[in-house]
Formats: C-alpha cells, structure tokens, sequence
C-alpha cells in the first residue's frame, strides 16, 4: 500500500505564503512541490497527488512537472543523491568513465540507491556547468567539478563520514531529466 502523506497546518500556512505570491495557484507548482520534497523526502505520486489537491491543480499537470526536473525526486532516496552529467561536454570529457567508476564503487547502477540508504546515483543532462566537465552535483546542492578517480574516492569517504563537499559552483539550479 502507498504512504500516506499530509500536510499539517503549519505547512498549510507555509504553502499559502508561497501561493500568495502568485497570481494563480499553478505558478505556485514548483516552489510548493520543493517544500513538499524537503518534508517528504520526495515527490512519488501520493505526495504528488497531496500538493494537486492542495493547490487544486490537475494531478497531470503535477506529474509532468515532477518528471520534467531531475530535482523532484520521483522515489524516495538515499541521503546522499549522485547527480553525474553524462551530457556532451562532460561525456567527451569522461563523465560516462566517472559514473561507471561510482557504480562500481557502490555497487550499483545509475537510478538505484545503496542498500545501506547512504546513496542514490542518477545520471542527468548538463547542469550548466559544461566548462567545469566533468561534474556532479550532490543532492540538488552541492557541485563536484573536474572529477577524477580520486576526487571521487575522497567525495564518498566524506559523504559517508557525513562530510559535505566544499561549494565549487552552482550557476544553473534547474535541469531536465535525462533521456
Ligand atoms: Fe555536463 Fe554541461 S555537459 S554540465
């Protein structure tokens, strides 16, 4: 059986803040799904189908958004999320060598998490930082350009130490989902 999922009165007053904004509550679709996303966790299709009836937006509209953005998090997933480019410039730069050095790593492959929750690996189009290739991002936050072998062996001891990553850069926050 799916979860169930709410929100409570004080995310209601949160929600209505973020809507206030707008002229009309489906302008209010993304920044409402990314509180949604921070709560949960995620954004499968029952916390989907939570922020439609919030807002009153047809739940087609919800999902598209959501499967458009590899920001939404369609399942839930590890604590620490793996976003390697494999668009142009970082793959002729190596980004496929780097996101099949972390499968290995981890012992799994792009789209799935650790058994121990520690990690999710996605592979993702560009993330706007083509001069930096080749890159990732940690959990929708945290850029790791120029990736080597050992860049990404330390990455993964501090992760796992619960370490995050220094800020290197971030000049695009919004991308699309991988073909
Ligand atoms: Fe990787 Fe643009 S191709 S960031």
């Amino acid at each position: 059986m799916a979860d169930t999922y709410t929100f409570d009165a004080k995310d209601l007053a949160e929600i209505k803040k973020i809507t206030d904004k707008y002229p009309e509550k489906q302008a209010a679709v993304l920044p409402v799904l990314w509180y949604a996303q921070d709560k949960f966790g995620h954004t499968d299709s029952s916390v989907q189908q939570l922020v439609a009836g919030t807002l009153g937006v047809p739940e087609a509209h919800i999902r598209g958004v959501v499967s458009f953005y590899t920001q939404y998090y369609e399942n839930p997933m590890g604590r620490n999320v793996l976003d390697v480019c494999t668009c142009l410039s970082c793959q002729v730069c190596g980004g496929y060598d780097m996101l099949h050095y972390i499968e290995e790593k981890l012992g799994i492959k792009a789209g799935e998490t650790t058994p121990d929750g520690e990690f999710s690996l996605q592979s993702v189009e560009c993330l706007g930082a083509c001069g930096y290739a080749p890159m990732l991002q940690v959990t929708n936050d945290k850029f790791v350009n120029h990736l080597t072998r050992e860049k990404v062996d330390k990455l993964i001891d501090d992760l796992r130490a619960g370490k995050q990553p220094e800020f290197e850069s971030n000049p695009m926050p919004q991308h699309e989902k991988g073909s």
